[in-house]
């Protein structure tokens, strides 16, 4: 095959891991869609099958080498013929031993190297044996990569930003997304308009420390992210902006006071903390203490009082005791969170943790327990305080059930609404009368949009 050869081709892509890996997917859909692949819903009868992969957790490694099994089944059912790509972070990080295990996988390809894809897939034609790419090229990918084709429907991420300096004791982003770099705001802009002129309405700004972005601006100089938000925020037909992950140590002021300023801005954040210990905040090499975190969400509260907020939490990290752990349940209690994520401590390959003394795996899943029972409390709570409440709701779609539309609350919270018209991509008042585990219910203020 050479890259002007355009045969109808089925490409099926599956996606591990977080928002990043879910807009890269789609980005390599993109890149491959002039040389003839269209997407497939299952990997059965594709020419191709990319296993976009995530490196965070041990298990989510597991679960790559699970499904590579099936993979291969599949593969000596089309005489060796079906192609298989391992691209993302387990990609980057452990490609040569991927190969290993795996001698039946085509093409490993790292999260920068995507847009090489066409020229990596000749080259696998061509060449007995399987073709890896895991540089770090000076380019940026995103410069390469062609524009989004499809459309994600009236809420869509875009990626802003990728990797990361920040060296957390635990964690391998640094390792497979490599350093921190922004894309330009021009870029960002033409993607935006573009996702809006396509019927998108909210946009949420990716990045593993999107707080940190810094691209370069039209005028030559650095725009910060409060100021991208701003320009964004111009954008007609555009009514919401989300922004995620964020880094405790990136809030600044300015951006804390976006979320008063900018009124597209939602009043949500997702600020992970880790650890409500000083010391084993220390001892992961966050680079701030508890309080700080305390310190912004209250200035946070205070100049956007209904502001909401989500965090990830890791338990059982090396030299986490009881009391360290019972300053995190101290911090969660105090700080009352709409939704947050927990995991269990993962000891990963590589990375400076990994080293030390562990935690007992009963303490650190009794942990994982308790903490998982206070937040989903917090959550109910969260949603059972949202019933009486009127709010502004996107309206995405259908909902499962006939006569239902379906949104989302400026808290990201899924909407359920019965007997209405089709609003699909439009905001309207609902009242919130009820809470489910999950999503909330209400019915529309507007009696004009309630079907009859
Ligand atoms: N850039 C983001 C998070 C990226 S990973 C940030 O700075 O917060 C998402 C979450 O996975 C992290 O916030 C952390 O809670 C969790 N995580 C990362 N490495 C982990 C490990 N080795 N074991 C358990 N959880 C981990
Ligand atoms: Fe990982 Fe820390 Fe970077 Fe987040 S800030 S991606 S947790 S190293
Ligand atoms: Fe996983 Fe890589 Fe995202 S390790 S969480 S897919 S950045």
């Amino acid at each position: 095959m050479n890259t002007t050869d355009r045969k109808p081709r089925k490409l099926h892509v599956v996606t591990h891991g977080c928002q990043m890996n879910v807009y890269d997917s789609a980005r390599m859909a993109d890149v491959l869609a002039p040389l003839g692949y269209t997407t497939v819903d299952t990997p059965e009868g594709a020419d191709m099958v990319i296993m976009n992969t995530c490196h965070i957790r041990e298990r989510a490694e597991e679960k790559v080498f699970s499904a590579l099994g099936r993979l291969r089944v599949l593969k000596e059912d089309t005489g060796g013929k079906m192609m298989i790509a391992v691209t993302g972070c387990v990609a980057q990080a452990e490609g040569d031993i991927l190969l290993k295990r795996a001698p039946f996988v085509d093409l490993v390809v790292g999260p920068q190297a995507y847009h090489r894809l066409p020229e990596l897939i000749a080259q696998a034609h061509r060449k007995q044996g399987s073709v890896i790419d895991t540089e770090f090229p000076t380019e940026q990918k995103f410069d390469f990569l062609p524009d989004a084709a499809a459309s994600q429907g009236v809420i869509a991420n875009l990626t802003i930003q990728e990797g990361c300096d920040k060296f957390c004791s635990f964690c391998v982003v640094p390792y497979t997304r490599g350093a921190e770099a922004s894309r330009p705001v021009t870029s960002v802009l033409a993607e935006a308009k573009r996702m809006v002129a396509q019927g998108t309405r909210e946009i949420a700004l990716l990045g593993q420390n999107v707080n940190a972005y810094h691209g370069e601006g039209p005028d030559g100089k650095i725009w910060s992210l409060t100021r991208l938000l701003a320009a964004l925020a111009e954008i007609e037909g555009l009514e919401r902006l989300r922004y995620t992950t964020s880094h405790p140590n990136d809030m600044t002021d300015e951006l804390i006071l976006a979320h008063r300023d900018n009124a597209k801005l939602m009043p949500f954040l997702h600020l992970p903390v880790q650890s409500g210990s000083d010391k084993i905040l220390t001892a992961m090499n966050r680079k701030h203490g508890a309080d700080d975190f305390r310190r912004i969400v209250a200035r946070l509260r205070e100049v956007r009082p209904d502001m909401a907020f989500t965090s990830d939490f890791i338990v059982g990290h090396p030299g986490e005791t009881d009391a360290d752990f019972a300053a995190t349940m101290a911090l969660v209690r105090e700080t009352r969170f709409a939704l947050a994520y927990s995991f269990k401590y993962s000891p990963r390959p590589g990375t400076p943790a990994a080293g030390l003394p562990q935690v007992e795996a009963a303490v650190g899943d009794a942990r994982l327990y308790e903490l998982q029972a206070e937040l989903r409390r917090q959550q109910d709570e969260f949603n059972a305080e949202s019933v009486g409440l009127t709010m502004p709701v996107l309206f995405t779609g259908h909902g499962r059930h006939a006569g239902q539309i379906a949104g989302r609350s400026p808290y990201a919270q899924p909407v359920v609404v019965e007997n209405a018209t089709e609003l699909t991509g439009e905001i309207h008042e609902v009242k919130i009368t009820r809470a489910n585990p999950n999503s909330i219910i209400g019915i529309l203020i507007d009696k004009e949009k309630i079907a009859a």
